[in-house]
């Protein structure tokens, strides 16, 4: 067996950007209970303290408000850099176009600074907005994407796509152990009910029971990855040698119309469907194809949309209304 190919030791410190977002804070919660010690660098421009509350406590977990797109001040030693900080919704990063482009470029350059100087294993957290409105499906890692730069989406897009390829240069001019995951449409607890994504606006608005606002002719199409199996492959990438990049998402293919009638009827809801214009530049379709997760890191999703909605559908049930949840904007698309 080569040297690279040995498994690593578990890892002893990670730092986490944006730790304290949806995904981050489930990435800090499931490291701890692997036993690595997390410090989390967030800004709160999106996420909140609610979502880190659950194991602030644990003496193994640090929590540091500060941007990243300033400096990352971390003192001590760091095996794994997960870079997750960045404005993620629609409706967050329309909102925040310049802060958003700053996060995947400046932002993504400082924790690249950071796993190398420590000699860390390094994770930029991209997206399958990188392939744009794709002409191919579905979507491989090695197609390149149908992306307009100039169009309101571009801030998001071409952030994730400098932050590839900065992360790439790390990789090939300075040796840093970098890796690369494309997360395709994840959701779960934690998601704010009013980020703008499908899957929460259409629980808010069946438990409230206001109409369904579903966009375009509803007949585009997404795949959604409950965000266990999300969190599971973005640590199987980082425990693995590769360095991608690789998708993780889901597998079955749903139209926007069919999410919200499911999630409709799993909400015992009776909110009528209404059409809303579709934003523009929104992708007609979105499927990855996750071969090279399941046959480089042993991965694919097991969480079964149903129980992932109804479990969703209940941790929101649980907080709508009672203030732990912050609204957020209001619905873009997902
Ligand atoms: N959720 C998904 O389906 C999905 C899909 C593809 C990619 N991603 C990527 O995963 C990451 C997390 O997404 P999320 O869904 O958890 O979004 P989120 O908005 O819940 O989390 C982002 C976190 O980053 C923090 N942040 C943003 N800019 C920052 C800055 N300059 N300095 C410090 N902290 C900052 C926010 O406060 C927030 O806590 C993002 O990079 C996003 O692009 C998510």
């Amino acid at each position: 067996m080569e040297l690279g190919e040995l498994p690593r030791r578990p890892f002893r410190r990670a730092v986490v950007t944006g730790g304290a977002g949806f995904l981050g804070s489930h990435l800090c919660e499931r490291l701890l209970d692997r036993g690595t010690a997390v410090l989390c660098l967030d800004s709160f421009v999106t996420g909140t303290r609610a979502n880190v509350e659950g194991f602030r406590a644990d003496p193994r977990f640090r929590l540091l408000e500060c941007d990243v797109t300033d400096a990352l001040p971390v003192h001590g030693p760091v095996d794994l850099v997960l870079h997750f900080a960045s404005p993620a919704s629609p409706a967050d990063y329309l909102r925040l176009p310049i802060e958003t482009l700053r996060a995947g470029s400046l932002g993504t350059m400082h924790a690249l600074d950071l796993a190398r100087a420590h000699g860390a294993r390094f994770v930029l957290a991209s997206t399958s907005e990188v392939y744009g409105d794709p002409l191919e499906h579905p979507q491989r890692e090695t197609y390149w994407g149908n992306v307009n730069p100039v169009g309101p989406r571009g801030v998001y897009d071409e952030a994730k796509r400098f932050a590839e390829a900065l992360t790439t240069a790390y990789r090939t001019r300075h040796g840093t152990d970098t890796a690369i995951v494309r997360i395709f449409n994840s959701y779960g607890p934690r998601m704010r009910p009013g980020d703008g994504r499908a899957i929460p606006t259409f629980i808010r608005q069946a438990l409230r029971g206001d109409p369904l606002t579903v966009t375009g002719d509803g007949r585009q199409t997404r795949t959604a990855c409950h965000v266990a199996d999300t969190v599971a492959g973005v640590l199987a990438l980082a425990d693995s040698r590769c360095a991608g990049p690789v998708n993780i998402g889901g597998t079955r293919e749903t139209t926007i119309l069919d999410l919200a009638l499911r999630i409709r009827e799993l909400a015992g809801s009776r909110s009528p469907v209404r059409l809303v214009a579709a934003p523009v530049d929104d992708p007609r379709t979105r499927r990855p194809d996750t071969s090279r997760a399941r046959e480089t890191l042993g991965w694919t999703p097991e969480v079964p949309l149903t129980r992932g909605l109804r479990e969703t559908i209940a941790w929101f049930r649980d907080r709508l209304g009672d203030g732990t949840v912050p609204e957020g904007a209001s619905p873009v698309g997902a």
